[in-house]
């Protein structure tokens, strides 16, 4: 697999509980390759022999032919697993599958596969978000990066990280040399990108984590100077009091004079977003699809996924998408490792996904009450999206 090539060569640490990422040391750690970091051996700098510790410096004296040190040495990543912890997929799916309006959650989505449909989803003609962002980002990344002056780069849901590369160049060309530090449910997509980045970005240095930024947030190192990202709307996969809860969260992390930078879909027209959530080649429907592929995979059960139809409309009240999945006739499922029935009647949906549209004024209320003030206000002539940059008061 590429993205497991023979240079990779990852410290895979599973936290204890109570850990943080502010006691963890900041230098990159390099294991031998095939080696486990023993349960919380990494947590502590004083935990690992110092010869099995390849500080910054060190490495740097081991400089490979471009004078950088190997990929190797540039990148960490801790995957938090806790398969037995509520919010876990079998708890969601539990409690979502018997509820009188069935619903699961969107984070799901996102296994290998999902990951890759959903790169698929920010190329598609309909789908204007992925590319109106990259285009205002373009224009005012050297902006943002003046502004905030980040030795910390953050981003929550990075994904396959194109938009991040945008940020990047902006901070290469200012000299401001950052730690990378992603954080995403989706394992494989963290490292596939994390390998991208080390190998065109030469002195970038990466701390990825493989986590849920809804439970994982006090992982945040604190200390240095940060730039926040949150990109491609994803914000408005929660609803208006989660979105609320999540920021003033996020807040409390963070430390007066970091930045927050906001990616936003903007309320439009009807047809212009619809046919975004509707593409003609069904990608976003076979996305759609994908969590009752997870849920088979990972719970034991029989989801036919295809006798489910893909529906997505726009609520204006609420000013959201919504998605569904919908049931083309009667029938049962068993979720076998749950020992749960589920029944379906013909045309009942399991609620998938909100995306939720933004207006100026809402985005910079929302933030605003959750401790940030906004600094700039971006978005293009037809104000498809938007970024908003913040600073934590
Ligand atoms: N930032 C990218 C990807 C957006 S899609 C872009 O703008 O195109 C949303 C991303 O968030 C996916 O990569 C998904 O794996 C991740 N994600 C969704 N829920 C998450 C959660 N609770 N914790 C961490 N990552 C999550
Ligand atoms: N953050 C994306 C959005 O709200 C997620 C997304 C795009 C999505 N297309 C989807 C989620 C289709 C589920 C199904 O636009």
């Amino acid at each position: 697999m590429r993205h497991r090539a023979a240079s990779d060569n990852f410290s895979r640490d599973v936290f204890p509980k109570g850990a943080s990422w502010s006691n963890l040391p900041l230098h990159p750690i390099s294991l031998q390759a095939g080696t486990t970091a023993a349960g919380g051996a990494t947590t502590k700098r004083t935990s690992l022999a110092p010869a099995e510790v390849p500080h910054f410096d060190q490495a740097r004296e081991r400089k490979g032919p471009l004078g950088y040190p190997p990929p190797g040495e540039r990148l960490r990543v801790d995957v938090h697993i806790d398969p037995d912890g509520p919010g876990t997929i079998a708890a969601d799916v539990r409690r979502g599958l018997s509820s009188p309006r069935k619903r699961l959650p969107p984070k799901y989505f996102y296994d290998d596969r999902g990951s890759r449909l959903f790169d698929r989803i920010c190329d598609l003609p309909e789908y204007y978000l992925t590319r109106t962002e990259q285009a205002l980002l373009e224009g005012v990344a050297d902006e943002i990066v003046a502004l905030s002056r980040p030795r910390d780069l953050v981003e929550f849901g990075s994904g396959a990280s194109r938009k991040t590369r945008l940020l990047l160049d902006a901070l290469e060309r200012a000299t401001n040399r950052v730690r990378y530090l992603p954080i995403d449910v989706s394992e494989s997509m963290l490292r596939r990108s994390a390998q991208a980045l080390l190998a065109d970005y030469p002195s970038l240095r990466i701390h990825a984590v493989a986590g849920d930024y809804e439970r994982h947030l006090d992982r945040l190192p604190n200390g240095r100077r940060r730039l926040v990202a949150f990109l491609g709307s994803t914000i408005g996969n929660f609803t208006r009091s989660q979105a609320q809860a999540f920021l003033t969260r996020v807040a409390s992390h963070l430390n007066t004079g970091d930045h927050f930078l906001l990616g936003v879909d903007l309320v439009k027209d009807t047809a212009v977003l619809h046919a975004a959530y509707n593409d003609a080649d069904g990608v976003t429907a076979e996305f759609n699809r994908n969590l009752l592929h997870v849920i088979n995979r990972t719970l034991d059960s029989d989801f036919d996924p295809l006798a489910f139809d893909h529906l997505a409309f726009f609520n204006a009240e609420e000013s959201q998408i919504e998605m569904h999945l919908s049931a083309q006739h009667a029938h049962e499922v068993q979720v076998r490792a749950l020992a749960l029935t589920v029944p379906f009647e013909a045309g009942e949906t399991i609620h998938t996904e909100i995306s939720r549209k933004f207006t100026r004024a809402e985005t910079e209320a929302m933030l605003d009450r959750a401790g940030f003030t906004p600094v700039r206000w971006y978005e293009p002539a037809n104000r498809y999206f938007a970024l908003s940059l913040a600073v934590r008061r």
